[in-house]
């Protein structure tokens, strides 16, 4: 018999309870976050990797060192549609923000925009994998060219593949988030990966230097949750407690601190099993991507040549508002939690000096998007449910 109370959450990652406490016996370990650290250069053949609590930390961290390298150049261009606290880390450092439009098609950064802000104060460029949708980095790297650097942000890609390449192992330096909506997470945390050498000493040393984090104890009680939490028959029975931590408000502040050992140690567990988790996002995803890719009513990303996607959230984004709403309220109704990410572009969030009006591929995706889940607790009953809806909502 179906569960009336199952409720799919919009992410999961299925962490099981004999997971939590392999990882803390293993967190006694002194050098958890220096294995964890190696094992994750090796698994994305990058030359180093430093772990710190979060994503945002590692973007400040690298910036703090490009800084240092080019005083003379201040300006930070990232997309108009991604995660607005990036700029807490760039306010940190006394950086500008700029921004770009995305493309309507896929949903990642517009070169031809990009080259529209750059100018000769630009210290670097942020190439956002949305979504995990992998981006072309060559028309990037060629508006770039030698004297502004390269960031990729792989928050939402881990594993997905470009031309064969993992995403986040291609610039010289790219972050990534292990925080809770992700496709790999250890409830928070986040990393920066490395193919120049110089950047990364730099970054290690400022990491040193963060405090620690606060009691592992703690910790261990918030992954225990968040693993339960996450269940479709738990999260539905607790979805009235759960409500209350969710928030759409963009954060004013983070702290920047090192990552935990209980972390490491768990993180070090479902590295094991990301490429598992992966093809079953990769499975849901395609289902829902061949389903949906052609509607007139939505818009889908595309998957462009030689990518790869792990489909992080699968974005919808509708054109008519009564359509998104109609469909949030009917997927609801059987079972399926959906999310609005970011419902504004950052240019509508800050005051950047841009009119209201720029960057429209931003504003037009901002307003009509909604992210599905697409996680390994899904079945075949739901991604019907959800694909007959999206089409008739
Ligand atoms: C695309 C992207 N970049 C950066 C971040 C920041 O990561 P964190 O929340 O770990 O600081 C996120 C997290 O939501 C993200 O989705």
């Amino acid at each position: 018999m179906r569960n009336l109370f199952r409720k799919i959450p919009t992410t999961a990652v299925p962490i099981y309870l004999p997971e939590v406490l392999r990882a803390v016996i293993k967190a006694s370990d002194q050098d958890a976050v220096d294995h964890f650290e190696k094992r994750l250069a090796v698994w994305l053949g990058v030359s180093e990797v430093v772990l710190v609590n979060k994503g945002t930390t590692a973007l400040y961290l690298i910036l703090k060192a490009l800084k240092r390298l080019h005083p003379h150049r201040d300006e930070v261009i990232y997309p108009d549609y991604t995660v607005p606290t990036l700029k807490l880390a760039f306010d940190q450092l006394e950086l500008k923000t700029r921004v770009c439009d995305i493309s309507r098609t896929t949903f990642n950064m517009d070169p031809r925009s990009l080259s529209e802000e750059i100018t000769g104060k630009t210290l670097a460029v942020l190439p956002v994998h949305m979504f995990g949708f992998p981006m072309a980095l060559d028309e990037v790297f060629n508006i770039a060219g030698e004297d502004i650097a390269v960031i990729e942000d792989a928050c939402q890609a881990p594993g997905a593949r470009i031309n064969g390449e993992f995403v986040g192992a291609i610039a010289p330096s790219s972050i990534f988030s292990l925080c809770k909506g992700k496709n790999f997470s250890t409830y928070s945390g986040g990393f920066a990966a490395f193919n120049d050498i110089e950047l990364a000493g730099f970054v290690r040393a400022e990491r040193d230097k963060l405090p620690e984090a606060k009691s592992g104890l703690k910790m261990v009680v918030l992954i225990t949750l968040f693993a339960l939490a996450m269940r479709p028959g738990v999260y539905g029975p607790l979805y009235p407690f759960i409500k209350r931590f969710k928030s759409e408000e963009v954060h004013q502040h983070f702290d920047a601190v090192k990552f935990t050992s209980i972390q490491a140690a768990l993180g070090d567990i479902l590295l094991d099993k990301l490429e598992m988790i992966n093809a079953q996002r990769r499975t849901n995803g395609l289902y829902l991507y061949e389903k949906l890719k052609d509607c007139g009513h939505i818009l889908i990303p595309e998957i462009i040549d030689g990518a790869d996607p792990v489909f992080n959230h699968f974005p919808v984004v509708f054109l008519n508002e009564n359509d998104l709403k109609r469909a949030q309220s009917r997927l609801w109704e059987k079972g399926i939690d959906t999310a609005r990410m970011y419902m504004r572009p950052n240019h509508h969030i800050y005051d950047l000096g841009y009119p209201s009006d720029a960057f429209p591929d931003s504003i037009l995706i901002a307003k009509g998007l909604i992210t599905l889940p697409s996680h390994p607790y899904m079945n075949q009953r739901d991604l019907g449910i959800i694909s007959d809806i999206i089409l008739n909502p």
